[in-house]
């Protein structure tokens, strides 16, 4: 695996890249990271990764320099898992960064408590992509809102680039695999997994989706103790609250403090 560590390197090396399949991340890999990894080796294309801590996503500056860096290890990984290239640049690739504004239905859910957070994620988005000029990139859909900003992106901007949105992967205990994780303590662990429970619960009773089902989840899970900043039954498209599951699959998204730490998941219902 050959590790660039700034643009300048990997431009030089760049033209005689043949087409190249993308994988984005803030590092601090884990099995959810690894399986973008291993998605984008069923293609043909080689593998290249970035690692970067974006400031410009950040709204808290604590919780970006909290952030883990686990850098060494995270090179390692990926070269276990046969990726090809890993690009690590420096903070000059923020610099004098042309900003992206996101589409207002980057407000809704995470949106709303993380105002500019979709801003910055497009805007080095943009910029990665326009570097590395990737055939196909790779996403996750536990950040299922990421994901549909990035997939229209990409179709607005007329950009000749396939997405690929991967399963999310769990714990076995049904718990997102997530960076914040490490955050957690043994307790809160345990706590944590209640979120999944909760969106599978309205999963397995899709045929009564309503708000009160919805609120009912909402009030159990406060009284474990877990600040819930939205639970909501809606459109995949549009993120505008939705219940008409006779009529299109339905996502509900999740996003909540347990303890300090503010954790995400979300179950997409197919069409009844
Ligand atoms: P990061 O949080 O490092 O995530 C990188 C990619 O891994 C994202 O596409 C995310 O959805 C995916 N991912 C995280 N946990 C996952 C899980 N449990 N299962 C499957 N995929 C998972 O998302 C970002 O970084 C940044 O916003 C980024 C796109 C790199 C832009 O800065």
């Amino acid at each position: 695996m050959i590790v660039f560590n700034s643009i300048e390197e990997f431009n030089k090396a760049k033209e005689n890249f043949d087409s190249l399949s993308f994988v984005p991340t803030m590092g601090n890999l884990h099995r959810g990271h690894i399986s973008l990894i291993d998605n984008a080796k069923e293609y043909k294309n080689k593998v290249i990764a970035s690692i970067y801590i974006n400031k410009l996503q950040f709204n808290d500056s604590n919780d970006y320099l909290n952030y883990p860096k686990t850098i060494e290890d995270d090179i390692n990984i990926l070269e276990k898992h046969g990726c090809d290239y890993v690009l690590i640049p420096d903070e000059s690739i923020i610099e004098n960064i042309l900003n992206i504004k996101a589409p207002s239905k980057s407000n809704k859910l995470c949106g709303q408590s993380r105002p500019g957070h979709f801003n910055g994620v497009l805007t080095i988005l943009n910029k990665f992509f326009q570097i590395i000029d990737p055939e196909i990139v790779f996403f996750g859909k536990k950040d299922y809102q990421q994901f549909v900003l990035v997939r229209d992106f990409i179709l607005d901007n007329n950009l000749n680039i396939k997405i690929v949105g991967v399963d999310t992967v769990r714990e076995d205990s049904g718990l997102a695999l997530s960076s914040r994780n490490n955050l957690l303590s043994n307790q809160e662990k345990i706590i944590a997994t209640e979120l999944y429970k909760a969106l599978k619960d309205i999963a397995i009773n899709k045929t009564n989706l309503n708000s009160n089902l919805i609120n009912l989840k909402k009030d159990h899970l406060k009284s474990l103790g877990i600040n819930v900043d939205y639970l909501i039954s809606c459109d995949p498209d549009s993120f505008e609250e939705c219940y008409k599951i006779n009529k299109k699959d339905i996502l509900v998204a999740i996003a909540a403090y347990v303890g300090k730490i503010r954790l995400i998941d979300n179950i997409k219902l197919t069409k009844l």
